[in-house]
C-alpha cells in the first residue's frame, strides 16, 4: 500500500520525505489555508519538487468549465501534480471531460460506493473515501473501502483507492487489510506508525548489554 502524506506543510512533507517510504501528498483547500501562502502554484510547485510521485492539488471552481479550464492550469505546474475534483455532479462531468486527454484526476469527497462508480466509470485515477468523517457520524468508514474494493475488482476498474480522512494508525491497518491501494495521512500519524513500546525498550536493553561488553 501507498504511503501519501495530507498536509500543506513544506516542513512535513520533508521531513517524512527522508525515510525514503513516502510515495505522494495531498492537499486540500482547508490544509493549503492552514499554511498562510497565498501562492498556491508555488506551494505545490515546491512540494512536487521535493516528493517523488503524485501531489493532489484541488480546484475550487464550481462549475464543470471552471474544473476543467483549472485542472488544465494546474496539471501545469509539474510532472507530478494530481487534479483534485470534488465528487459533484459538475465534478463528474469535469473529470469525463478532463481524463481522457491525459489529466490523472483524484476524485474528492467520496461517502458512498456508488459515488464511487461514477468517479471509476468518468476515468479518475483515484477516488478518495473519507473514512474518519463517516466514523464522525457514527457510520463504519472503513465498510466503505471494503465495498469500493468489491466493486473496483468485479469490474476490473483500475481507478486506485485512496483512503481519505485518517485519523489513527488503526485506520492504515485497515485499510491496508481492506486491499486499500494508498492511505493518505496527516504527519501525526505517519510518524505514529513507526512507534512501538518494545521496539524502544528491546533497543535499549540491546544496546545497554552491548556497552557493559565493551566498556
Ligand atoms: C483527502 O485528500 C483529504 O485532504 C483529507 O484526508 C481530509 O481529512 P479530514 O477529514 O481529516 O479533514
Amino acid at each position: 500500500m501507498k504511503f501519501f502524506l495530507d498536509t500543506g506543510s513544506v516542513d512535513e512533507i520533508r521531513k517524512a520525505a527522508e525515510t525514503g517510504i513516502l510515495d505522494g501528498v495531498t492537499t486540500n483547500p482547508s490544509l493549503v489555508a492552514q499554511t498562510g501562502n497565498r501562492d498556491f502554484n508555488g506551494l505545490i510547485r515546491e512540494i512536487a519538487e521535493i516528493v517523488n510521485g503524485p501531489v493532489s492539488a484541488e480546484v475550487t471552481a464550481t462549475d464543470t468549465e471552471g474544473m476543467v479550464r483549472q485542472a488544465m492550469e494546474l496539471r501545469e505546474i509539474h510532472q507530478h501534480v494530481v487534479v483534485k475534483i470534488p465528487l459533484l455532479r459538475e465534478g463528474i462531468a469535469a473529470v469525463s471531460r478532463v481524463a481522457p486527454q491525459g489529466v490523472k484526476v483524484n476524485v474528492t469527497l467520496c461517502f458512498s460506493a456508488t459515488q464511487a462508480l461514477l468517479a471509476a466509470k468518468a476515468g479518475a485515477a483515484y477516488i478518495s473515501p473519507f473514512v474518519g468523517r463517516l466514523d464522525d457520524i457514527s457510520h463504519v468508514g472503513m465498510d466503505l473501502i471494503r465495498e469500493i474494493r468489491s466493486i473496483y475488482d468485479n469490474y476490473g476498474f483500475t481507478t486506485e483507492i485512496l483512503t481519505a480522512s485518517v485519523r489513527h494508525p488503526i485506520h492504515v491497518l485497515e485499510a491496508a487489510l481492506a486491499g486499500s491501494d494508498v492511505a493518505t495521512m496527516p504527519y501525526k500519524v505517519f510518524e505514529a506508525l513507526f512507534k512501538h513500546p518494545l521496539t524502544d525498550i528491546g533497543n535499549e536493553k540491546f544496546l545497554a548489554d552491548w556497552k557493559k561488553l565493551h566498556g
